[in-house]
C-alpha cells in the first residue's frame, strides 16, 4: 500500500494519536514537528515523510532518507507524561516502540544499543532523535524522530556511517509492508507510553539492550573514552557500567556514544 495521507489516516484508525500529517518530501520532519508543536498541536500528533532532504540525526550527524526506502516520522509528546527528572525515558520510549513494532511485525528479535538505537544482527536498522524545546527551565514539548531504514535503496547514501548500518529486509525473504510496520510501532509507542511511569518500562528497556554483561566503551562527546562492563539502567534510565577497577558508573543520556569493545569484547 503506497503511504499517502489516505491510506495513514485508514491504516492508523483506531490508535490514540493526534494529528497526522503527511508529506512526500521535507527537510526533516522533526522540524515539521516542532513548528507544529509551536503552534500548539495536540499530544501524539505524528509528522511522516517518504523522502527527507535534510534528515538529522544525534550529534549534529545526517540522516538520510532517499525516497520511498524507509520510514521517517516523528511524534509530538506533552511534558505532561512524565516528572521532569524521568524525562530520558522518553528516549528509551522510541526504542522500545521500534523494537516492538519491529517484533510484531517481523519474525526478528532487534536489540536496543543504549539509549535508543536498534540493532538487527548487531547492526544498526533505526535510529532516534529525541528533541526537547523548553522556555526558561520549563519543558514545553518534545518531538521524538525515528529513522528506519527497510530497502536496500535505504543505504544508498553519500557518507560512511561509524556503526555498522543495516536495512530490515536485508534479514528477511519477503517485502516490509512500511504502513504496517508504522501501524505496529505508533501502537508500540502507546503502549509503552502507558507503562512509561513503571518499573516495567525499565526493566523492559533493560531487557532488550545490546551488550548486557559485556565489555564496552563508551564514547563522550568525542574526547572522553571509557571502559566497563554494561550492568543495566537505573530508575532514570541512565546506564550503569562497571568500570574496570570494580566502579560502579553512570551515564546520562546527554550526548554519549556506545558502542561494543571489538577486540576483548566478554570479561
Ligand atoms: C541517529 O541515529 O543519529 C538518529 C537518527 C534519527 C533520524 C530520524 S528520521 C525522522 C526524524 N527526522 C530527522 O531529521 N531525524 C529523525
Amino acid at each position: 500500500m503506497e503511504i499517502n495521507q489516505d491510506n495513514l489516516l485508514k491504516i492508523l484508525d483506531g490508535l490514540a494519536l493526534g494529528d497526522i500529517h503527511y508529506f512526500s518530501q521535507v527537510g526533516s520532519t522533526n522540524d515539521v514537528a516542532a513548528e507544529y508543536a509551536a503552534k500548539n498541536a495536540p499530544d501524539l500528533t505524528v509528522i511522516v515523510a517518504d523522502e527527507q532532504t535534510r534528515g538529522r540525526g544525534r550529534r549534529g550527524k545526517k540522516w538520510y532518507t532517499p525516497h520511498g526506502s524507509a520510514l521517517a516520522f516523528s511524534v509530538i509528546l506533552k511534558p505532561d507524561h512524565l516528572p521532569i527528572h524521568q524525562i530520558a525515558r522518553l528516549s528509551g520510549l522510541g526504542g522500545l516502540a521500534v523494537w516492538e513494532g519491529i517484533q510484531s511485525t517481523t519474525n526478528l528479535d532487534p536489540e536496543i544499543k543504549w539509549p535508543n538505537d536498534v540493532l538487527v544482527d548487531g547492526k544498526k536498522v533505526s535510529g532516534i532523535l529525541a528533541e526537547a524545546k523548553w522556555e526558561g527551565n520549563q519543558l514545553k514539548s518534545m518531538v521524538l524522530g525515528i529513522g528506519l531504514n527497510i530497502t536496500r535503496e535505504s543505504l544508498n547514501i553519500p557518507v560512511k556511517l561509524n556503526f555498522e548500518p543495516t536495512y530490515l529486509e536485508a534479514h528477511l525473504d519477503y517485502s516490509v509492508e512500511r504502513l504496517v510496520l508504522l501501524r505496529n510501532i505508533l501502537e508500540g509507542l502507546n503502549h509503552w507510553l502507558s507503562l512509561i511511569n513503571s518499573s516495567e518500562f525499565i526493566r523492559q528497556w533493560e531487557s532488550k539492550l545490546a551488550y548486557r554483561g559485556e565489555k564496552i566503551q563508551l564514547n563522550i562527546n568525542d574526547q572522553e573514552l571509557i571502559l566497563g562492563k554494561l550492568m543495566g539502567l537505573d530508575n532514570a534510565g541512565k546506564l550503569i557500567l562497571l568500570s574496570e577497577e570494580g566502579e560502579e558508573l553512570r551515564f546520562d543520556i546527554g550526548e554519549i556514544q556506545l558502542r561494543p569493545l571489538v577486540d576483548s569484547h566478554r570479561i
